[in-house]
């Protein structure tokens, strides 16, 4: 159980706090930092940008990627060196939410834990310049079942985190203020010369590559834009892809793992490979949000995300020429904040990739017929779980659930520790798709609702998810466990615009 903390009182002596942890801890410290020298397109000057910076390589995006592993522990110190005097849109506090971790709620980057030298937000007990973050890595409530143990292991594969800080996550992120978090196991190890049998052995770094879609407006002079006032969304002309527009990838000719990530503020994609005459290539789609599939779904053509959905693709490079050219584009139509509309063709490209080598050695990697069981969900439990019913809608200009605006002080839901549930996510209107995220814990549909008519889920909806894309005039009914940590969490909308607006509530187990 876990009470409201300061800024920098864990950071005291961090090994205390958590010491049971510590034996295990890997710990790293990243910062949030400004940078002046980002250069978005080489046509574009060079400008300032936000970070998390680290003593961890790879940096993408441009923060850091991490790369975990279940079962041990990350301790993260989080230092804010935002300037504090800054003019412009953004707010230099920060509190950072690692989505959708399985994480104690003083770990979580709970909105009202936001934090600089001189602030404290409403939920954290004083101001400071660093807070520690426990990453357990664990989901013990799995762990005690001997009969699952292994096998059902949930929040493991392409996580990330951003700041969270209350009203200004939109700005925020549109500076920079977002990584990636991979996770893996035994089974997802990593290395796709693992010679454990029953090792996944999918293709692994650096052939494991993350790639983070978000969309950004830019002025005259070519110094980004950013739409304070709107509070309907905010969509930007331009896609950058890790912090770049229109850049270039070269890969060889072999198997990779592309990890994709929407971090929106706004704009929903559907991503097509193509050749450059615009012929769909096909490629396997192994995982959602932040878990692998039971079972790869072969002969893929497209890829929707809503704002913080993910997805997993493994794409066969060894099947083109050295030389050939290929374009990621973006076939979606969303020319007002209302939406996505239809998919047209050609669309927008977005990424240039060419194959221009044979790979160094042999290419290892596989898709297996079988990736990870889905933990099973009986009827019974199904059937004796409470239903609470959550309704997104406008009001006044801005947005609400269940006619209520955030209050991150005040939960709108107390949770017994190990319930299950069954949430209803309502959306009554026309014209609005929400990718609302739950915090905390995955959880699977079980159906979905277009104005009362059932809507067979997709393959895909049918994996863990931790975003819910509420399209016009939906429901959908999404089972939850509400395991291991008692404290505070948030349930939003993931337009970061619209959660920005109040389309956000606070929620606990206790
Ligand atoms: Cu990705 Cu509450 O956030
Ligand atoms: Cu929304």
């Amino acid at each position: 159980e876990t009470a409201n903390i300061a800024a920098g009182e864990a950071g005291r002596n961090p090994h205390q706090r958590w010491a049971q942890f510590a034996p295990y801890a890997e710990y790293y410290e990243i910062s949030a930092t400004e940078r002046t020298d980002w250069v978005y397109s080489p046509s574009y000057p060079p400008q300032r940008i936000w970070g998390y910076q680290a003593n961890i390589p790879d940096m993408t995006m441009p923060s850091a990627t991490f790369h975990g592993h279940y079962g041990r522990p990350i301790l993260c110190r989080i230092y804010n060196k935002l300037p504090q005097n800054h003019v412009g849109f953004g707010t230099p506090e920060i509190s950072t939410h690692l989505h959708n971790l399985h994480t104690g709620s003083e770990s979580d980057g709970f909105p009202g834990d936001y934090y600089s030298p001189n602030k404290a937000g409403p939920t954290l007990t004083a101001k400071g310049k660093f807070k520690d973050h426990l990453y357990s890595n664990v989901c013990a409530g799995f762990e005690a079942r001997q009969d699952l143990k292994g096998d059902y292991r949930e929040a493991l594969g392409t996580l990330f985190y951003h700041d969270h800080t209350l009203d200004f996550t939109a700005p925020n992120l549109y500076l920079g203020l977002a990584g990636f978090y991979l996770l893996f196991d035994d089974l997802d190890s990593g290395n796709e010369a693992d010679p454990s049998p029953t090792a996944l052995r999918l293709p692994s770094h650096p052939y494991d590559y993350p790639l983070n879609f978000n969309d950004r407006r830019f002025d005259a002079s070519g110094k980004l834009y950013y739409d304070q006032v709107n509070p309907e969304g905010v969509l930007g002309d331009k896609v950058l892809v890790n912090g770049r527009i229109e850049p270039v990838l070269r890969v060889a000719a072999r198997r990779y793992r592309f990890r994709l990530l929407n971090t929106g503020p706004s704009r929903f994609y559907e991503l097509f490979l193509v050749s450059p005459n615009d012929v769909v290539q096909k490629f396997t789609h192994i995982g959602n949000d932040g878990n692998l599939f039971s079972a790869p779904l072969l002969n893929q053509t497209s890829i929707r995300l809503g704002v913080a959905e993910r997805a997993d693709i493994v794409v066969d490079f060894s099947r083109y020429l050295i030389g050939t050219q290929l374009y990621l584009v973006n076939r979606l139509r969303q020319e007002e904040t209302r939406g996505p509309k239809d998919v047209k063709e050609p669309g927008v490209r977005v990424l240039k990739i060419i194959v221009d080598r044979y790979p160094p050695s042999q290419d290892l990697s596989r898709v297996p017929s079988v990736l990870r069981p889905y933990p099973p969900i009986t009827q019974a439990e199904i059937d004796s779980a409470p239903v609470r019913r959550w309704i997104f809608e406008r009001s006044n200009g801005m947005w609400a659930i269940n006619g209520k605006f955030v209050d991150v002080t005040n939960p709108r839901a107390q949770i017994p520790k190990g319930a299950s549930e069954i949430w209803e996510l309502v959306n009554p209107e026309d014209g609005w798709s929400h990718p609302i995220h739950i915090h905390f814990e995955e959880g699977r549909i079980l159906s979905k609702t277009i104005n009362g008519v059932n809507v067979p889920l997709t393959p895909h909806d049918q994996g863990r998810k931790d975003v819910y894309v509420l399209e016009p005039f939906a429901t959908l009914r999404v089972f939850l466990r509400f395991r291991d940590y008692k404290g505070k969490y948030v349930m939003h909308c993931h337009n970061l615009i619209h959660e920005d607006h109040a389309m956000m509530l606070r929620w606990d187990i206790v």
